[in-house]
């Protein structure tokens, strides 16, 4: 099969031209010459999203959301991979709970996946022992679930057996963890979740300054940050009700510049569905859902900001398979990588609603907002599985390798 006469763009590259694609890989790009005109105009091809933090909710609350319903609504909305989290019910804390996980999504995924795991009170050879995750998830605050450890002797347990550690943490808690973490001799990785204050992205800048722990550390933010402050909070109530809450401009700055100067490495959604009757209640629940606005909200933001969409296609695909070391040759438009794809109209306007999610979270805080680019077709493994309107396929996502 062909793509012929498009613009391409990953992390590497922005070229127009055509590709060819056999057995569910690209095999050959070649390039065209055209008007600057015609380039500008043209269809782009991007390598399919990957979203490193989403909540499916399987099992235990599939009322929310399933890995069948999250996965088509990622891959309508261009995301062909995602990383889900760990506090499902029950918490994903044992690889045969872990190993169920993988056997839904196996039968049910539309989209390539990797689940978590996560750092319970007592599953330390649990830890030591799995593997094909991206990591082991850390809360440090409260959130959805029952997943905090105060603990900052259990965090170094952690930390020495010497696998990524993702922390869900914020200003305060993440100081500490750094702090205890420089303290043992970094003897991991360590991967910021949703940050959202300047403080943040200050001392992840800081620690990369050092050379031997630039590439130890990691950051993502979600586009809430991004795009919202406390002010949104007041204006949406509970529909903009999520952990790290949302913070201030001066903070919200912090995250564009992080962006622009590389200290943050990648977006991520945070995909936290809760039913709109539950926002409505007089309980909390923490969590906005973001896979189906991922694209749009940063493609448009990227155009408007005259921004390079090398980089954002970085942030959103090659940067995520690097930076969590996955096998899988992804993330690329390059000869031998998987035919993972997005053709995107640029000239394309409208709004966000969500009458189009395919997910079971039915609203959006970003509903009404005007983006631009339209997506056109999805492919994974060289397959068409969305055409713009329906999603074709069956459930063939594969597990993501590590
Ligand atoms: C998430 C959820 O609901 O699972 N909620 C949230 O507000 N972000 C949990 C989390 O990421 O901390
Ligand atoms: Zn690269
Ligand atoms: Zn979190
Ligand atoms: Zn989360």
């Amino acid at each position: 099969m062909k793509i012929e006469g498009v613009r391409i763009i990953d992390a590497h590259q922005d070229v127009f031209g055509d590709i060819k694609i056999q057995d569910g890989k690209i095999v050959e790009i070649t390039e065209k010459k055209v008007s600057e005109d015609e380039f500008e105009k043209a269809q782009i091809l991007f390598p399919g999203l990957i979203d490193p933090h989403v909540h499916f909710r399987e099992p235990g609350f599939e009322y929310k959301e399933d890995i069948e319903s999250g996965s088509r609504a990622a891959l309508s909305h261009g995301v062909t991979g995602f990383f889900d989290m760990p506090n499902t019910n029950p918490p994903t804390f044992t690889r045969e709970i872990l190993k169920e996980k993988k056997q839904i999504a196996e039968k049910t995924s539309f989209a390539n996946y990797a689940f978590y795991f996560g750092a319970g009170p007592d599953n330390q050879s649990e830890i030591e022992k799995v593997d094909q995750v991206p990591g082991t998830k850390l809360y440090l605050n409260t959130t959805t679930g029952n997943l905090r450890m105060d603990d900052e002797n259990r965090w170094c347990e952690i930390f020495r057996i010497g696998k990524k550690v993702s922390l869900h943490a914020e200003g305060d808690t993440f100081e500490r963890a750094v702090k205890n973490w420089l303290e043992e001799g970094s003897p991991c990785e360590l991967h910021l979740c949703h940050a959202s204050l300047r403080s943040e992205v200050e001392l992840v800048r800081k620690v990369k300054q050092e050379k031997s722990l630039a590439n130890k550390i990691t950051m993502e933010v979600c586009p809430h940050h991004l795009f919202m402050t406390h002010k949104d909070r007041e204006k949406h109530g509970a529909f903009c009700c999520m952990k790290p809450e949302l913070a201030t401009e001066d903070d919200l700055a912090a995250m564009w510049e992080g962006v622009l100067d590389g200290t943050i490495d990648m977006f991520a959604t945070d995909h936290a569905p809760h039913t709109k009757e539950e926002k409505e209640s007089e309980q909390t629940f923490y969590g906005i859902p973001g896979v189906e606005t991922l694209f749009h909200l940063l493609f448009t933001e990227f155009l408007e900001r005259g921004y390079n969409l090398k980089k954002f296609s970085a942030m959103t695909s090659h940067n995520i398979y690097e930076k969590f070391r996955i096998k899988d040759q992804k993330g690329l438009i390059k000869s031998g990588y998987d035919a993972d794809l997005v053709l995107v109209d640029p000239n394309w306007s409208g709004a966000i609603s969500a009458d189009n999610f395919y997910s079971k979270c039915r609203w959006t805080p970003f509903a009404g907002r005007a983006i631009r680019g339209e997506i056109q077709k999805v492919y994974l493994a060289g397959e068409e599985v969305f055409d713009g309107e329906n999603i074709l396929s069956g459930q063939e996502g594969q597990a993501l390798k590590f």
